[in-house]
């Protein structure tokens, strides 16, 4: 997706990020990816402004940056994993957002990072922050990291199938995640029967 002329040089920036984090990790960037394609999709439904959709595409896109920093084994390794490994895994939100927080974007990217894996009822990480405090743009890369997380194959599972992903945000709608935004995922998947492709 092209961003706006005034966005270029920043678009320029995350594809180089991009590049780097996709020698070490065959599998993240194109979730991101992915996910990208399926938030924009959901903040145009919303009628989101140009500058916001291209920050939504920009922080979508390096969302799991932060990635990098944590052993590939342990983000590959199948089945259950520890709460001690879960907590390693959980810090790759202040590391993303650390990395990216360097950059003097003209809008808020670094603060999206920083805020998808926060829910609406305080009950995500890192800061548990809720409601309005967690921005709209993050609470669209939400959804559709959920979405396309649940409805992907991922190196330590198969795909659980669109349904059970639709099925999975309807149910946490208005606890967790945002209504209006699920509302529009749910609009925008089965009209353009949006499907992540397989890696
Ligand atoms: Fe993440
Ligand atoms: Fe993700």
């Amino acid at each position: 997706m092209p961003v706006s002329e005034s966005n270029k040089i920043y678009q320029e920036v995350i594809d180089a990020m991009i590049a780097v984090h996709r020698l070490t990790d065959g599998y993240t960037p194109n979730h991101e990816d992915q996910t990208a394609e399926l938030a924009v999709m959901i903040g145009r439904h919303l009628d989101l402004a140009t500058e916001r959709i291209d920050a939504l595409h920009m922080a979508s896109q390096v969302h799991d940056i932060g990635k990098a920093r944590i052993p590939l084994a342990l983000l590959t390794k199948p089945g259950r994993i520890s709460v001690e490994e879960y907590d390693v895994l959980k810090t790759h939100v202040q590391f993303g957002y650390e990395i990216l927080n360097k950059i003097s974007f003209p809008f808020n990217l670094a603060e999206i990072v920083h805020c998808h894996h926060e829910y609406l009822d305080g009950s995500g990480y890192p800061r548990g922050i809720s409601g309005d405090e967690i921005p709209l743009e993050a609470r669209i890369l939400t959804v559709a990291d959920i979405v396309e997380s649940m409805s992907a194959d991922r190196p330590y599972r198969k795909s659980l199938g669109m349904s059970a992903a639709l099925d999975e945000i309807q149910r946490q709608s208005g606890v967790r995640l945002d209504a209006v935004v699920v509302d529009a995922c749910l609009d925008v998947v089965k009209r353009s029967n949006w499907r992540p492709i397989s890696n």
